[in-house]
């Protein structure tokens, strides 16, 4: 059993979407093992975007996800980390595939309704940051 982070983004409470989300999780198979509803502060939002800080669009990802509220989510399922990926569909919405979350609920990339850990190791640093306590 592999574990993964998971956050539904604000953009899921504006337009209603987080009930549906959450159903296509548990229909999914995943088992969650933590969930909780925060405000991101600035110093979550950067560490988890560190690797993305240099990009122009930085500052406008920070502010979006620390704006409202969000659901941080540890995940688990066999292959976990890609399956969510799966889940999710692409980064940018319009090129996500038929039936991902990104491709139902998404309205551009830069409100894109979930975010997914993209590996192992990024799955272990992002858990830390947000679950100390797993
Ligand atoms: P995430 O980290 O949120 O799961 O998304 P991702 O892996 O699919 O994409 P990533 O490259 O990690 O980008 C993180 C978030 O930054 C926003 N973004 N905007 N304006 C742009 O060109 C652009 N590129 C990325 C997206 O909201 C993306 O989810
Ligand atoms: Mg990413």
């Amino acid at each position: 059993m592999e574990r993964t982070f998971a956050i539904i983004k604000p953009d899921a409470f504006a337009n209603k979407n987080v009930g549906k989300v959450m159903s296509m999780i548990e229909s999914d198979g995943f088992h969650i093992v933590a969930m909780e509803k925060i405000i991101m502060n600035d110093q979550q939002a950067q560490a988890l975007y560190h690797d993305l800080r240099e990009k122009s669009f930085f500052g406008e990802l920070v502010s979006a996800m620390t704006s409202s509220p969000v659901i941080i989510l540890c995940l688990e399922k066999d292959n976990a980390v890609k399956s969510w990926r799966d889940l999710m569909g692409a980064t940018n919405p319009k090129e996500a595939e038929q039936g991902t979350i990104r491709a139902l609920f998404s309205e551009h990339i830069g409100a894109n309704t979930v975010h997914g850990s993209d590996s192992l190791t990024n799955a272990a640093r992002e858990l830390a940051i947000f679950f100390p306590g797993l």
